[in-house]
């Protein structure tokens, strides 16, 4: 298993392009199995949650074909069966999108549900169910498979979340497409990834109303066409590169991003004395100075700051001046990585979902290990700016949602390295923990 070298403290300085968003893909690639026809899909990122993914359909029987520089064609006609319930199922939390989609598709769906996830807490799917059961689903499950079946295919309902769900949101938008009638869904989750996905079904024919707004209106259409779609950039990479150019006290030009979707991230680390400029319309420059300011965060479905950047804002708040809280209130506990940071000097006491965290002089390398996929970019970012030598293990984490890391911090004068290390059984991605 791989592990990564980090010899901290050097800028950085320069370019940087953003892939394309792995929450809005590992969404967009399941409502494929909606269409008749082709999906060109553009800009879709080169990370392992989607070529797992990818692997799921080709096994249920679609047809791929990988154009080159982030373009795929998927076809999902062929696919004939409404079973998932192989072992990979398990390895990515978004496999679960396939309850919508086949619902949506054959009326039916078995699949394996992934495992525990790994930043703590439980992460329960009350409201999936919740949803399909509005729209005439039944559900069972057992033996870590989950069956939903219904009389003759789905009709529309009204769907009030009781908490906001991005998954849950993504799961009925996806049943509702085809359904039969209308769907309101109340109290929705208004990531971007959402409005992304609207946009793709929108493109091949559905009729979806409110994205981008917590009440969306689905008005069932009879089938989708295939045509071509262009996949959103992350945000949520963007932010990291942010905080890392900000960390190392570096100037970095972040391309083919949304900037108002980094309003949220781009107001906190203006806050710290971090300056955000925009330069054009799809790029912005960050760049760091002497300290940073303390700040309190609080994280929140979007438009509030995001539960994906909670563990590189709290990294950069180690080398702020004075005491910062950063409280989680979007999952029951997100800190794991705090003991990795207390290893390099840091100090942060977690009472509940708060975490308090006295700014010191500077961090200082060490062996870490990645838990999970924003705590493993984080430990990236406290690498680049510690002083000496900081080596991760547990990247697989970090390589299900960040496309080329290692190259990318390169090409920006990070001095990180990839070294092949003695195998780890430990390491192996075997639970959701990334999606
Ligand atoms: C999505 O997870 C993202 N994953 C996560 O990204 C992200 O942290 C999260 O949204 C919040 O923004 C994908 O988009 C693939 P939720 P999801 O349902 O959909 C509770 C990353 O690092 N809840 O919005 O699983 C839940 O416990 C990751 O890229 C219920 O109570 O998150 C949590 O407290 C990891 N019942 C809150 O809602 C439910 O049925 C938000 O969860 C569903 C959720």
């Amino acid at each position: 298993m791989s592990k990564y070298i980090i010899r901290g403290g050097v800028p950085l300085n320069g370019s940087v392009t953003i892939s394309g968003a792995k929450n809005a893909a590992v969404a967009i690639i399941p409502a494929a199995l909606l269409v008749d026809g082709v999906c060109r899909i553009e800009n879709v990122p080169d990370i392992s949650d989607v070529s797992m993914l990818f692997g799921i359909l080709r096994q249920m029987g679609a047809r791929l074909r990988d154009l080159g520089g982030g373009t795929v064609e998927l076809d999902c006609t062929s696919v004939s069966t409404h079973a998932a319930t192989f072992d990979a199922m398990r390895r990515i939390r978004a496999s679960y999108y396939l309850i919508g989609a086949l619902l949506a598709r054959f009326g039916r769906a078995d699949i394996a549900m992934p495992g525990g996830c790994n930043f703590g807490g439980v992460r329960p799917i009350d409201q999936h169910v919740k949803g399909f059961t509005a729209m005439g689903a039944s559900i069972d499950i057992k033996n870590g498979v989950l069956t939903a079946t219904t009389d003759g295919g789905l009709h529309g309902a009204s769907v009030f979340f009781d908490v906001v769900s991005v998954g849950a949101t993504i799961n009925i938008m996806l049943a509702a497409t085809t359904a039969d009638g209308v769907t309101l869904i109340e109290n929705a989750a208004r990531e971007p990834h959402i409005v992304d996905l609207a946009n793709f079904l929108n493109y091949m024919g559905a009729d979806i109303r409110g994205a981008g707004t917590n009440v969306i209106r689905i008005y069932g259409v009879k089938s989708l066409h295939g045509g071509t779609y262009s996949i959103i950039p992350d945000q949520i990479e963007a932010g990291t590169y942010m905080a890392a150019a900000a960390g190392t006290g570096g100037r970095v030009e972040i391309k083919n991003v949304t900037p108002k979707h980094l309003e949220c991230i781009s107001g906190k680390l203006r806050e710290m004395g971090v300056s955000v400029e925009e330069s054009g319309v799809a790029s912005i420059v960050v760049e760091g100075g002497e300290r940073f300011r303390k700040i309190d965060v609080t994280t929140m479905p979007y438009p509030g700051f995001p539960t994906d950047m909670q563990p590189q804002i709290s990294t950069l708040l180690c080398l702020a001046d004075g005491t910062s809280t950063v409280t989680e209130g979007v999952w029951d506990n997100r800190f794991k990585y705090v003991d990795e940071l207390a290893k390099m000097g840091a100090s942060i006491r977690v009472t509940g979902r708060t975490a308090i965290i006295e700014g010191v002089s500077g961090l200082t390398g060490a062996p870490l290990r990645a838990h999970d996929l924003r705590a493993g970019a984080a430990l990236v970012i406290a690498g680049l700016c510690a002083r000496g030598t900081t080596e991760i293990e547990g990247v697989s984490y970090i390589e299900r949602g960040y496309e080329d890391i290692v190259g990318k911090l390169r090409s920006l004068g990070a001095d990180i390295t990839s070294i092949d290390d003695t195998f780890d059984a430990s390491e192996a991605p075997a639970e959701a923990s990334a999606v």
